[in-house]
């Protein structure tokens, strides 16, 4: 059986997702232009190009959407090609992540494809009739005082420069791509089956890495794209051996600290406050705002208050019975 398609047009307004989409239909695919899933809501409007959408239209919406999309999900033979104008924000991202869902979950291949143009193409295409007709927007200083075009990263995303091209030829450019990638992606008919859970004890790096890149992913709608560095701030004797520091990292405008340690014979001699002013410095300096930690009731708590930090939460009886301590500082 041949692997359906998930083709996904992205542009912003304008650009001519909806007109590249007909052609490609006409090779068999069914477009789902996003006015589609507007319209029957939008149609209902006394819409003008001032007042803005009210929120129980938009809720309206995206109940046909859900519908939309859930019955899509379970075809698993046509080709279907969608098209919006999605930006760097998180609504839209919620979108991309819905629409790329549909296409695993009918098992197709999934091709976003990123449409571009001349500001001097766009203009023109713009201020089309046939635009405002369908209820869309022809003014090129709405489209662009909106925020920049959204950031997807995929294995099989593409940009196609559709300045030069009219739609019978953009649309050629983007079958021949989808071939191209059918024949690199071949369907991989085990991809849908599940195998027996596998404990692993000794090298554990890849599955953490996937994870890791799974769990950041899904995040990012909600959160931006997050960056976690390490850091590490030590003194050393003079013999170059390390005799305290504090080893963390900073994520987000967060700084949280793993690890605080002072040798015993260099204890209560100010090392460890020392430590903590720099990282303070430090934190600030890559902008965080707040530090958090934990740590047991046998082991510093007490030097931590001194230092500025105030209980957020406790976890009674951990280790050994021990309570184990949160704890942060607001910079
Ligand atoms: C906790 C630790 C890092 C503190 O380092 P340090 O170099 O001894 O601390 P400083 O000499 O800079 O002390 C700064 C202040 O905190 C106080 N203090 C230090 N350790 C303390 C402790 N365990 N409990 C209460 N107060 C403490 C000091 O008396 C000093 O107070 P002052 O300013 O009023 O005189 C160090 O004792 C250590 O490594 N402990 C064992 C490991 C540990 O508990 N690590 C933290 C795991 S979460």
């Amino acid at each position: 059986m041949t692997r359906p398609i998930t083709l996904y047009l992205i542009g912003f307004a304008g650009t001519g997702k909806y007109t590249i989409a007909k052609e490609i239909a006409k090779s068999g695919y069914k477009v789902v232009d996003n006015h589609l899933i507007n319209n029957p809501i939008f149609s209902l409007l006394d819409l003008d190009d001032e007042t803005p959408i009210a929120e129980n239209a938009w809720i309206s919406v995206r109940k046909i959407r859900h519908i939309i999309l859930d019955f899509i999900a379970q075809d698993q033979k046509s080709n279907f090609i969608f098209t919006n104008a999605l930006l760097e924000k998180e609504g839209d991202w919620k979108i991309y992540n819905l629409i790329k869902e549909t296409a695993e979950k009918r098992g197709s291949l999934f091709v976003p494809l990123k449409l571009i143009l001349s500001p001097e193409e766009h203009e023109k295409r713009i201020a089309s009739p046939d635009r405002k007709a369908r209820f869309k927007m022809t003014n090129l200083a709405e489209v662009h005082i909106k925020k920049e075009m959204i950031k997807i990263d995929h294995p099989h995303l593409t940009k196609i420069d559709v300045t030069n091209l009219s739609a019978g030829e953009a649309s050629e450019k983007i079958l021949s791509f989808v071939k191209s990638l059918e024949s690199s992606f071949p369907a991989d008919e085990d991809k849908h089956s599940v195998g027996e859970i596998v404990l692993d004890e000794m090298d554990t790096s890849e599955i953490r890495e996937v994870l890791w890149q799974g769990i950041k992913a899904f995040n990012q709608p909600y959160t931006g794209n997050i960056t976690t560095q390490p850091f590490a701030l030590s003194i050393r004797d003079g013999k170059s051996k390390i005799i305290a520091g504090i080893y963390g990292f900073t994520f987000y405008d967060h700084a949280r600290v793993e690890y605080t340690w002072v040798e015993e014979s260099y204890r209560q001699q100010g090392l460890g406050r020392k430590l903590f002013e720099k990282l303070d410095e430090f934190c600030r300096s890559k902008g965080c705002s707040v530090i958090q930690l934990d740590t047991l009731d046998f082991q510093s708590p007490a030097f931590y208050e001194k230092m500025g930090y105030e209980y957020i939460g406790t976890v009674s009886e951990w280790i050994n019975k021990h309570d184990c301590y949160f704890m942060r500082k607001i910079l």
